[in-house]
């Protein structure tokens, strides 16, 4: 029998077709993957090394490196190296310097895979609570009244650490879908599988959190966190980056 050659990211990249191809459909609302096929993506994505992209660690890590982003702007944090998009499903990798993070932020309606590759991050991940009836408590600093309609009531789910030798960390509409990403002890590298992907014609923007600090414990729990949305962080950008690993079609 004939030795199958595709490469390993082709084959994510056709079984992501397949396994997120109902998610958009009218009677899916909340956007759920085939089951089977979403398994067999799951393992193919949990097999994929860097070495299967032709990716390596940079070798300088250090903040003080003037090497410029590909997009002209100077030593982004984040690089994103973008691979294919369909309407079905986005894919690329996010490459993390030495101590950066991806803010806070979510994923409307959209189900997520991230492998890393190289390196290791810690992901904090979020869930939305109902507010509706639920008064917020007093913050330090306090709000200010224009403040109160970009508050959201959420629960921290996780706080994990990933590196390549992880399963992949998954998000979906429901679970999971806020979350914030940093880099620890050296760059980082990760695949990341949005489906379908952020599209802000159709309520799938990318929001980004501040996390609020209660000044009294909450009645409701540790667990219970209020978040206000707020403008892409300032000190965060994200260059890009041109995909050298095996081509992919789909
Ligand atoms: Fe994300």
């Amino acid at each position: 029998m004939p030795r199958d050659r595709t490469p390993l990211i082709q084959k994510i990249a056709q079984q992501a077709s397949l396994s997120f191809k109902d998610c958009l459909s009218e009677d899916n609302g909340d956007h759920k993957p085939l089951p089977d096929q979403h398994e067999q993506l799951l393992s193919l994505v949990n097999a994929l090394r860097a070495a299967d992209l032709k990716l390596a660690p940079r070798k300088s890590s250090s903040s003080s490196s003037s090497r410029p982003g590909t997009d002209g702007a100077q030593n982004p944090p984040v690089t994103y190296m973008h691979i294919c998009e369909t309407p079905v499903f986005s894919m690329g990798v996010f490459l993390l310097r030495s101590g950066a993070s991806i803010p806070l932020h979510d994923h409307p309606g959209m189900n997520g895979m991230l492998k890393v590759l190289y390196g290791k991050v810690s992901v904090r991940c979020f869930d939305k609570l109902d507010s509706e009836g639920v008064a917020p408590p007093a913050f330090e600093p306090p709000l200010s009244h224009s403040d109160v309609p970009s508050l959201c009531r959420s629960m921290l789910r996780c706080v994990s650490e990933y590196s390549p030798s992880s399963t992949a960390c998954l998000l979906t509409p429901q679970r999971d879908n806020l979350h914030q990403i940093q880099a620890l002890g050296g760059p980082a590298a990760f695949l990341d599988i949005l489906a379908p992907p952020y599209d802000p014609d159709n309520n799938r923007d990318c929001h980004y959190y501040r996390v609020l600090q209660p000044s009294a414990p909450s009645s409701e729990g540790p667990e219970e966190t209020w978040l206000l949305e707020i403008p892409q962080p300032e000190e965060f950008s994200c260059g890009g980056q041109v995909y050298s690993g095996p081509p992919v079609t789909v």
